[in-house]
């Protein structure tokens, strides 16, 4: 008999149907700055009451645009393999600080207090915070740290909820490869400077989370590790979608010979190890 599938049932329940059927356009995201085109992307992981854990990222890529689930590419890879260091293999759910891709990180830090933006978030971040099983709320990167705490210090009802929560903020799981870009330095460095981030919160982290298996929150080492990225849980995705999907091998990427083809472009690509077809 074949293994029965699991997938993430979507939006069904209250306040989640109605959050998907607002959602902001262009009238909040301005397409200069957000890649609207390619569609809002909400969540990931549990929105039935059972998320111990919330991650908070920054804003979608490629592999999210097109999975539409938030934290799937490498950078979602990375987080998963914290959280199976906490022992948490499905109780989270994760957001980002936007809805849409950022075009360009200076895009970023100007829309992040825009009142249609923050008012959207806050109605996410109330639904899975407030009166929720939620210990510890694991920041991505400057950008989410901000979002949290604008969120946390906006109402005497969230500063309550956030006193009673352990916040992580860690440095953003793609922070070597930005900063080594940005600075020149080599990427092995900023590798380490990250992997040391992580390995400094993972103590205070683990003890602020009951874990649903056992945890193992040894520290990084100075380089990513096979097992340092775990792969994406069948039960996170929509419906039939591809067990590549979830791996860790980069499938989709933007492509173009010039700016305007570039942004409207994604290639999806099958990994090689994911061609069941005969080749001659
Ligand atoms: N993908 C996301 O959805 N969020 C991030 O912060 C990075 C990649």
């Amino acid at each position: 008999m074949v293994a029965a599938h699991r997938s993430c049932p979507g939006y069904v329940e209250e306040p989640f149907a109605s959050l998907v059927a607002e959602y902001p356009g262009v009238e909040a995201y301005p397409a200069d700055d957000f890649r609207v085109e390619w569609g809002p992307v909400f969540h990931r992981g549990r929105l039935d009451g059972s998320a111990r854990v919330l991650v908070l990222g920054q804003d979608p890529a490629t592999h999210e645009a097109i999975s539409r689930r938030v934290l799937v590419g490498e950078a979602g890879q990375r987080v998963q393999g914290m959280l199976a260091r906490l022992g948490i293999s499905s109780s989270y759910v994760m957001l980002n600080v936007y809805l849409y891709s950022v075009f360009g990180q200076a895009a970023g830090y100007r829309h992040v207090k825009d009142t249609a933006i923050v008012d959207y978030r806050h109605r996410w971040l109330d639904a899975v915070l407030l009166d929720s099983q939620v210990t510890a709320v694991l920041a991505l990167g400057t950008l989410a740290k901000r979002a949290y705490g604008h969120w946390a210090s906006s109402s005497p009802e969230r500063e309550a909820r956030a006193g009673g929560l352990h916040l992580a903020a860690v440095r953003h799981p793609t922070y070597a490869e930005g900063s080594a870009r940005a600075s020149g330095q080599p990427l092995e460095d900023t590798t380490a400077a990250q992997l040391a981030d992580w390995s400094a919160h993972l103590p205070e982290l683990s003890a602020a989370v009951a874990p649903e298996v056992t945890p193992n929150p040894r520290p990084y080492g100075e380089s990513w590790a096979e097992n340092d990225l775990v792969a994406i849980p069948e039960q996170d995705l929509p419906p039939g979608v591809p067990a590549w999907w979830r791996a860790v091998d980069a499938w989709a990427v933007r492509t173009g010979a010039d700016a305007q083809e570039k942004r409207s472009t994604i290639r999806v690509t099958v990994p090689k190890g994911a061609r069941q077809w005969p080749t001659l």
